[in-house]
């Protein structure tokens, strides 16, 4: 298969970045978690790291519900790169068994940290996958996706999703999501 099919590169070919487009929303979505990741690394307490570890798995529960249902669909259709976006879709696969795993485990369990710093990896490969020149992200802004849409539509699907959150769950979801519509994300 083809890597990247660039026949619409020039009819919808898009330079320019806004702070609301699909694109910079789940780039702002990776710094956010990247920067969760780093805080865990330093972390001592139990009680720290099940904070963090909980504010990790339930932004990734989102962010990869999100590209799932609304982005990555549009990307295989604009660009019809089935390698990509096929792998990004094994990626998250594997990404959420580990969250589930953490999720269902805690800072006495001895494995815990090693989950977390694995999740870490799987996360930067990704989001670096995502990211790189001639990946999926750059590839959707040589395409004819609607971003601007797109990001609307990511947006309004993740409060949707955090508010189901905050409404039945407790702990995690529940400070995420309240912290989340504190800030306008
Ligand atoms: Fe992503
Ligand atoms: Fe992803």
């Amino acid at each position: 298969m083809a890597k990247a099919k660039a026949k619409r590169a020039t009819s919808g070919a898009r330079s320019r970045a806004r702070s609301s487009d699909a694109i910079s929303l789940l780039k702002a979505d990776h710094r956010e978690v990247e920067g969760w990741f780093e805080q865990f690394e330093k972390a001592r307490s139990a009680d720290r790291k099940r904070e963090l570890a909980d504010r990790i798995c339930t932004a990734l529960k989102v962010h990869t519900t999100i590209e799932e249902e609304v982005f990555y669909p549009a990307f295989l259709e604009a660009t019809q790169d089935e390698e990509i976006h096929h792998e990004a879709e094994v990626e998250h696969d594997g990404a959420k068994a580990l969250i589930g795993t953490i999720e269902a485990s805690g800072p006495d369990d001895e494995y815990f940290d090693a989950r977390v710093k694995v999740l870490a990896e799987m996360i930067k490969h990704h989001v670096n996958e995502e990211e790189q020149r001639g990946g999926m992200f750059a590839e959707a802004r040589q395409s004819d996706m609607d971003l601007d849409a797109l990001g609307e539509q990511m947006k309004s699907r993740r409060s949707e999703l955090l508010e189901g959150m905050r409404s039945t769950g407790s702990g995690p979801g529940r400070r995420l999501a309240v912290a989340a519509v504190d800030t306008g994300a």
